[in-house]
């Protein structure tokens, strides 16, 4: 039987309380599927600077070295880039897909959400998020700067990812790009290019603000839509409305090798955080991500199962405001229920 060892950085919030949800739910599924994850925790974000001084310690960056992957929580500020830039982890999967049960819980209208299936391909390691910055002065007053700088085999290598995707889906990739503004950063022509080796795979280039405004309007047309760093962060949480709560959402960040580490797309929520109420389902389809690279595919898709269920029957957290005959249960009774479910799969 494969045995996997998992490192775990809960960082802050409600990312103890998620995390450790998440956890009994993947060694439940581990032992009905016959495999062992051994979990090793690390400090990061706020906890590993007062234990540490440093948000990102040397000793958690060699826990996951070790690791076959990183389950991470949520952390308020520091730690979470470094950790990205420390393992080249230049890819971030997004995946958005609604489910049937609550599509009410969208503002969006239910005919437009039904069979909504969109993968975020986002750059992770570069653009405005790592280009020069700092705080200067000049004749004119203080400034501020941060630069977005791509080098085009950074554009490349994420586009070939992203196709790569497409691929095996609908075949449809939508580029963000601000090329009217922006003309220095090609996207739409690189992705082109590397499209050349992906037959059968249409590449649409269309501008960021558009993008915006057509995945409101029309969220079923799309497929794969490939971003920058900055423009994937802002576009992922449009998929928090689409699917009716950013609880839901998880993502996998991955560099060359498959390495990744996974997690919700949340933050660390501190108006509900120790209260025990956090929606688990982020960091659990991170989890789902995880089994999924691991190529686990029949425990991925027995947890895909298991929450569609639960939701189904009407198991709700706090996050999912509570509609006729809804049941409002907190962290711990959704991971009980969601245990019971598995075993009656
Ligand atoms: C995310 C978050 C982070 C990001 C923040 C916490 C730096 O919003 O993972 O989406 O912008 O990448
Ligand atoms: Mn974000």
């Amino acid at each position: 039987t494969h045995q996997y060892c998992l490192a775990v950085l809960p960082g802050e919030g409600i990312g103890l309380e998620v995390v450790e949800a998440a956890l009994k739910i993947l060694q439940q599924v581990a032992r009905l599927k016959g495999f062992s994850v051994e979990v090793n925790y690390g400090l990061i974000g706020e906890p590993a600077l007062e234990t540490c001084g440093n948000f990102f310690p040397e000793e958690t960056a060699q826990l996951c070295e070790r690791s076959d992957g990183i389950l991470f929580g949520a952390v308020s500020r520091g730690g979470l880039l470094e950790l990205r830039k420390r393992f080249d982890l230049f890819v971030n999967l997004r995946p958005i897909r609604t489910f049937d049960s609550l599509l009410v819980k969208s503002p969006l209208k239910t005919e437009r959400l039904k069979g909504v299936d969109i993968l975020f391909v986002r750059e992770l390691t570069s653009g405005i998020y790592f280009g020069a910055s700092g705080r200067a002065e000049n004749a004119k007053g203080t400034y501020g700067y941060h630069t977005m700088r791509y080098y085009d085999w950074e554009i490349r290598r994420i586009a070939r990812v992203a196709l790569e995707k497409a691929k095996s889906r609908r075949g449809l990739l939508t580029v963000a790009h601000k090329e009217n503004a922006l003309p220095h950063l090609p996207w739409s022509r690189l992705v082109k290019e590397e499209a050349e080796h992906f037959p059968g795979v249409v590449v649409e280039p269309m501008l960021v603000d558009n993008l915006a405004m057509q995945l409101v309007i029309n969220p079923q047309y799309f497929d794969v839509i490939l971003a920058g760093n900055l423009f994937g962060d802002i576009l992922s949480d449009i998929g928090g409305a689409i699917v009716g709560s950013i609880g839901l959402l998880g993502s996998a960040s991955l560099n060359a090798n498959g390495f990744g580490m996974y997690e919700a797309i949340h933050g660390t929520a501190p108006d509900i955080a120790g209260k025990g109420i956090a929606n688990p389902l982020g960091t659990l389809a991170g989890v789902i991500l995880m089994l999924q690279q691991w190529s686990e595919q029949e425990s991925a898709q027995i947890l895909i199962q298991a929450q569609e269920n639960l939701l189904a029957k009407g198991y709700r957290t706090a996050d999912l405001a509570l509609q006729g005959k809804e049941i409002l249960v907190n962290t711990e009774e959704l991971v009980e229920l969601f245990i019971n479910e598995l075993l009656i799969l």
